[in-house]
């Protein structure tokens, strides 16, 4: 980069979603909106964050990111997406009722020109839904092979130069990795053989890699953290990173705890509990998808507050969270905390959080931010889980699954030391 230009990347990226429903919806009405200049992209790192050139340095230079490494600009976004329910974006988000209609309407055209593509879609895996958008094919590899002609056809109809795809489909029932999932060659058996444990999510993953696409994983699902996926994506030379949008609670917790641990507080337990009422709780609210939730929310305080260090302090901690469907709040999710610590002396102290949130509104600069970086990381030829977008997910896939960081500091820390990669590269 030469001083005082700002790079940019030239030409089209297209943003695929699958799961055209608030988070996604949200995103798209955001970006719409900012473009138009009536809004700024509150929330989003790569539009409003600023980067300190020199680590070591507090007095070196903090310009924006944007006009620090060659990000896809807004102007040159383009979105497409599948659901087996939303028709288009504009019906989504009336659908999902988080943006008001005042601003809906000065968008209104535009957002119901992202018309949402037939799903490939299974109700074993989301029982709460009932899919009419869904492609009539039964095999998984020939659901695969129109995926990726879907992919093509939106890359030529709509002149995209590169493309990126952000999972904001529904969260999938629990499930591990199984014997298809240990390697490529068995997962390619397992679509042909019509496998039992390959979720929807994971057809998309492999339909994105097959087409060089980096895929992003929004969802606690299973889509992308088996060995079979990884090695997809190392062999095509395509970054993935997951999983599951760190948001409203989960942001919180990894705020919160590694301040307890900074000034050595114990703690006896932290009990998490939410009400939501949109789509995602209504598929949350059945136990197989609410486990896939629960497993990829408890793993975050073990890795921040490391109890074999300090086994005094934080050996002994019950952690518990819990999520009600509750209509009448819609997207506008109530999270408590009632968190147990204790200091000098061991004497108890309480702290209550009482977290208002909006989820997809936190949620939307997340989706945005990781398809930029992860154009960014494609066109600098990252392959491969990428460590480095720990930062946006709960439960971050990590190559080396002993170190998981959850601090959001040291993720943030990642983050810019990889943005300064690339700024040099
Ligand atoms: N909003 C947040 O703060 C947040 C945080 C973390 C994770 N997430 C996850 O992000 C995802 C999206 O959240 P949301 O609030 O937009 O949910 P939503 O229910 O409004 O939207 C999800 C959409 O995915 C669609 N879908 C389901 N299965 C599909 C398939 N196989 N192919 C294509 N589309 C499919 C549904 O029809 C729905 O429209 C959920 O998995 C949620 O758990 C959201």
């Amino acid at each position: 980069m030469t001083e005082n230009s700002t790079p940019t990347s030239n030409g089209r990226l297209g943003i695929l979603m699958p799961g055209l429903g608030a988070v996604s919806s949200t995103v798209i009405a955001g970006v719409m909106a900012a473009r138009q200049g009536s809004v700024a992209p509150i929330g989003s790192l790569s539009q409003m964050g600023r980067i300190q050139v020199d680590p070591a340095d507090p007095d070196s230079d903090k310009p924006l990111i944007k006009e620090f490494v060659p990000i896809a600009d807004m102007n040159d976004l383009v979105f497409g997406g599948w659901d087996p329910i939303s028709a288009n974006a504009l019906e989504a988000a009336q659908v999902a009722n988080v943006l008001q209609g005042e601003d809906l309407a000065a968008i209104s055209s535009e957002l119901e020109g992202v018309v949402a593509m037939d799903a490939v879609f299974d109700q074993k895996w989301v029982s709460r839904l009932e899919g009419v958008r869904v492609k009539e094919l039964t095999s998984k590899w020939d659901q695969a092979m129109a995926l990726m002609d879907d992919i093509e056809r939106f890359r030529s109809e709509n002149g995209c130069d590169r493309l990126v795809m952000v999972w904001c489909g529904s969260t999938e029932a629990y499930s591990e990795p199984s014997d298809v999932h240990s390697s490529l060659d068995a997962f390619e058996q397992g679509l042909k053989d019509n496998d039992d444990n390959i979720a929807p999510s994971q057809i998309y993953a492999y339909a994105a890699l097959q087409s060089n696409v980096p895929f992003c994983n929004g969802a606690p699902n299973l889509s992308l953290d088996f060995p079979g996926m990884v090695e997809l994506a190392e062999k095509r030379g395509v970054p993935i990173c997951g999983k599951d949008f760190k948001t409203g609670q989960t942001l919180m917790k990894t705020l919160i705890a590694p301040g307890l641990k900074t000034r050595q507080l114990g703690l006896n337990g932290w009990f998490s509990t939410n009400i939501l009422g949109n789509r995602d709780g209504e598929v949350l609210d059945a136990p197989e998808n609410f486990k896939t939730k629960e497993v990829s929310k408890l793993g975050v305080l073990g890795s921040i507050l490391e109890p074999e260090n300090n086994p005094e302090l934080y050996g002994d901690i019950e952690h518990e969270v819990r999520i009600n469907y509750y209509k009448p709040r819609g997207d506008n999710k109530e999270g408590w905390d009632a968190i147990d610590i204790f200091g000098w002396l061991g004497y108890e102290m309480q702290i209550k959080v009482d977290f208002l949130c909006r989820d997809s509104i936190l949620a939307a600069p997340l989706v945005l931010d990781m398809a930029l970086f992860m154009d960014l990381a494609a066109q600098n030829g990252a392959s491969g889980i990428q460590d480095w977008m720990s930062f946006y997910f709960k439960a971050p896939q990590f190559n080396n699954p002993d170190h998981i960081e959850h601090d959001l500091f040291a993720q943030e820390r990642m983050l810019h030391a990889k943005l300064r990669e690339f700024a040099n590269s």
